[in-house]
């Protein structure tokens, strides 16, 4: 049994003490002064974090809060510039949610944001957890907010033998355990920054951990091994073509269609993916436009479903098909797996 008061006290007063100084975050001493974070910078940088790292998503928040500062300015943004924003951020479909979110906020709220979880969850693509970090960070709801990072510190100090994900239930229990009404924005970010810089996935710095004296899987001489996991099976491989054709400065892309994988993004031309690698000859005949292809090698690119192996062949082109040519300046813009294999077409790779 674990005693919640004290740990709680032990893991505010350690995040009150050294807390990040993250872009989108208001610091546990202003808190303590009354101010809470603009719930559009909260919601924003928690979309972002679902999809990737805070290093990586400080840039990306900084540049949409300069040229959006507000939601009303984001709900504007036609879908192509935010498209072209977001390349780099992976998972196109979470900046289609952003901008359906926006636009409801715009239209359906008159630019406020829901103040309670509730309210929150009823938005467009917002899910369980948006709701919840937002409901607790920006307006200081009793809220569980359970991420990854979460579930890793719950597993450990409770020391958790049940595999996930069947354990997710029983770990969101075990931190809505913990949540009571005082602080719960700072107690949110405080069970994140634990578990992002002291209870590591790999390496947990328990040495250095503010609630060490609780935690089970301490006490097990192996905190490192939980959350236990079952053996999952490897991702599936795909086997696709891409087409580098050039015409002098500028390169084919194509526009992909709107449902489905990287959908509505510019990308180069493919062949299908498919599960059995392509032969040249196959690749050729599966070429967008008739030209002398040359083989430049192939890139490997990881997706949340399946790795993807596409072989790069390259041409300078005729002026046929029905291609966006874009300037290759523009080529940064690509979601990544079309950039490497732009850049494999160029033989830069
Ligand atoms: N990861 C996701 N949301 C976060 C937040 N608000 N603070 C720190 N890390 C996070």
């Amino acid at each position: 049994m674990i005693h919640r008061d004290p740990l709680r006290s032990a893991l505010l007063a350690w995040y009150d003490r050294q807390a990040r100084d993250l872009a989108w975050r208001v610091g546990p001493a202003d808190r303590r002064d009354g101010v809470r974070g603009d719930p559009y910078r909260v919601w924003l940088s928690e979309v972002m974090l679902q999809q990737t790292t805070v290093p990586h998503a400080t840039p990306y928040f900084l540049s949409f809060t300069e040229r959006w500062p507000t939601v009303l300015d984001l709900a504007a943004v036609d879908d192509g510039e935010l498209m072209g924003a977001w390349a780099g951020l992976g998972y196109y479909a979470r900046a289609r949610n952003l901008l359906a979110c926006a636009r409801a906020v715009a239209a359906d709220h008159g630019g406020v944001f829901p103040d309670t979880e509730e309210g929150l969850r009823a938005l467009p693509g917002v899910g369980a957890y948006t709701a919840a970090a937002v409901a607790a960070i920006a307006f200081d709801r009793q809220a569980n907010v359970v991420d990854g990072n979460v579930e890793r510190v719950m597993a450990r100090l409770f020391a958790v033998e049940t595999p996930v994900p069947d354990a997710k239930p029983e770990l969101k229990a075990l931190a809505a355990s913990l949540v009571t009404a005082e602080r719960p924005g700072d107690w949110a970010q405080a069970l994140m920054d634990l578990g992002a810089t002291v209870c590591r996935p790999k390496s947990p710095l328990c040495d250095l951990c503010p609630i060490s004296a609780w935690c089970e899987g301490l006490k097990t001489g192996a905190p490192e091994t939980y959350p236990r996991k079952t053996k999952k099976a490897d991702r599936p491989r795909r086997y696709g073509v891409a087409y580098l054709l050039t015409r002098g400065d500028v390169v084919a892309l194509v526009r992909r269609p709107p449902k489905g994988l990287l959908g509505g993004m510019l990308g180069l031309p493919t062949s299908d993916w498919r599960s059995t690698p392509w032969s040249d000859d196959e690749a050729v005949a599966a070429a967008p436009t008739a030209a002398a292809w040359r083989d430049r090698g192939a890139v490997e690119h990881v997706f949340t479903h399946f790795s993807l192996t596409l072989r790069v062949f390259a041409a300078e082109g005729a002026n046929d098909g029905d291609f966006v040519w874009t300037a290759r300046e523009g080529l940064g813009a690509l979601p990544s797996v079309f950039l490497k294999a732009a850049l494999a077409g160029e033989r830069l790779l």
